[in-house]
């Protein structure tokens, strides 16, 4: 028997103004995004904007129905419309924010697992890794340098042969 560690780094901005332009800019396009969700259930807006290795920046929201497992996360919506749009571009850096309605937007949060995995499969399928920025309407930004950190030990088409 052996012992096996995961384990990974990431950076830690105290808040927008101490990130590079690119990224910064990124960030305000997933601020802005939040407008674009259909949350009436939960009030909690989520958007997210992708910079694409042609330069495109594309942006999206969460979308919410009455029966609500059908929601789709802002990640997913992305995703869903760069792959439809630029199937084979691959995506360098993906920003998300959120505004939640009666409650302050001051730290990051982070995809939920059905995103991890969609986002995982988006970078194995590009073969190019998903930088993710990950921040509220204020207060402090993380930098994470690929999407399958998040994942550890993912279950990926490499089992599908
Ligand atoms: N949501 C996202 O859009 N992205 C996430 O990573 C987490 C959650 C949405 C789904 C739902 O519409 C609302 O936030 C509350 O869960």
């Amino acid at each position: 028997m052996k012992e096996q560690k995961f384990e990974f780094n990431y950076q830690v901005f105290d808040s927008i103004a101490e990130m590079m332009e690119a990224d910064k800019n990124l960030l305000l396009e997933a601020r802005k995004a939040t407008n674009k969700s259909y949350a009436p259930y939960s009030h909690f807006h989520v958007g997210a904007a992708a910079l694409l290795a042609n330069g495109e920046i594309l942006s999206g929201a969460n979308q919410e129905n009455a029966a609500y497992p059908m929601a789709l996360c802002a990640e997913r919506v992305l995703l869903a419309t760069v792959s439809s749009d630029y199937p084979e571009t691959p995506i360098e850096v993906m920003a998300i924010s959120y505004q939640g309605e009666g409650q302050p937007s001051d730290h990051p949060i982070s995809p939920c697992g059905m995103c991890r995995q969609s986002l995982q499969e988006f970078e194995g399928r590009m073969k190019h890794p998903i930088r993710l920025i990950l921040g509220g309407m204020e207060g402090p930004v993380y930098v994470i340098e690929n999407v399958s950190q998040l994942l550890p030990l993912a279950f990926t088409s490499e089992e599908l042969k």
